[in-house]
C-alpha cells in the first residue's frame, strides 16, 4: 500500500474532495465544496485535515472548536464533515484523520469532542462507535419552516 500522509487542508485540495463526494453521493457539487472548505479554512484552519496517498487526497475531515453554544460553555471540538474515498475505505484513514483532529482539539483546550449523525447513516455511526464515541444527552430538535 502507498504511504499515507495526514496534513492540513489546502484550497488546492478542493478538486479531490469534490471527487470523493461525487463517488460517495453520486452528485458533482464543486460550488458546495468551494464554500464549505472556505468556511472551515476561515473559521478554524487547523481543524481541517486531509489524507494524501500518491499525491491525491483520499480522505478529509472538517470541524472546529466552539465555546458557548448549545449551553456548552467549555471549548468543545466538533467533527462536522468527513469522507473517505470508497476505494480507500477500511484502511484506517478515517481513524487517522480523527486522531489528528482530536489531538488538535486537545491542544486547543477542548475536553470533549462531539458530532451529529443521522440515524439512517449507520456506516458513519458505526465508525464513530468504533472510535469510542457514545450517545449523548444533547438532543437535536427540528421544525419545518
Ligand atoms: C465513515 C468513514 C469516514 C470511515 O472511513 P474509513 O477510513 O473507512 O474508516 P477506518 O478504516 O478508519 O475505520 C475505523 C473504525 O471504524 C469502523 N468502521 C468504518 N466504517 C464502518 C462502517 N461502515 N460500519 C461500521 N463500522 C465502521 C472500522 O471497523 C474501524 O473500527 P476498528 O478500528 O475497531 O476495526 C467512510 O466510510 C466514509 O467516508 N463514509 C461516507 C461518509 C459520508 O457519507 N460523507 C458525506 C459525503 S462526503
Amino acid at each position: 500500500m502507498s504511504s499515507l500522509v495526514i496534513r492540513g487542508l489546502d484550497t488546492m485540495d478542493i478538486g479531490d474532495i469534490v471527487g470523493i463526494d461525487e463517488k460517495i453521493t453520486k452528485q458533482y457539487r464543486p460550488e458546495v465544496w468551494e464554500a464549505r472548505c472556505a468556511y472551515y479554512l476561515r473559521r478554524d484552519p487547523d481543524a481541517a485535515v486531509v489524507c494524501v496517498a500518491d499525491g491525491t487526497v483520499v480522505g478529509f475531515m472538517l470541524g472546529e472548536v466552539r465555546s458557548g453554544e448549545f449551553g456548552l460553555e467549555e471549548p468543545t471540538g466538533w467533527i462536522e464533515v468527513l469522507g473517505v474515498d470508497p476505494e480507500h475505505q477500511g484502511k484506517a484513514i478515517g481513524r487517522q484523520l480523527a486522531d489528528a483532529m482530536l489531538d488538535y482539539f486537545k491542544r486547543r483546550g477542548a475536553k470533549t469532542v462531539r458530532t451529529l449523525v443521522d440515524e439512517e447513516m449507520a456506516d458513519i455511526a458505526g465508525f464513530f462507535d468504533s472510535l469510542g464515541f457514545q450517545p449523548s444527552s444533547l438532543r437535536p430538535f427540528v421544525k419545518t419552516l
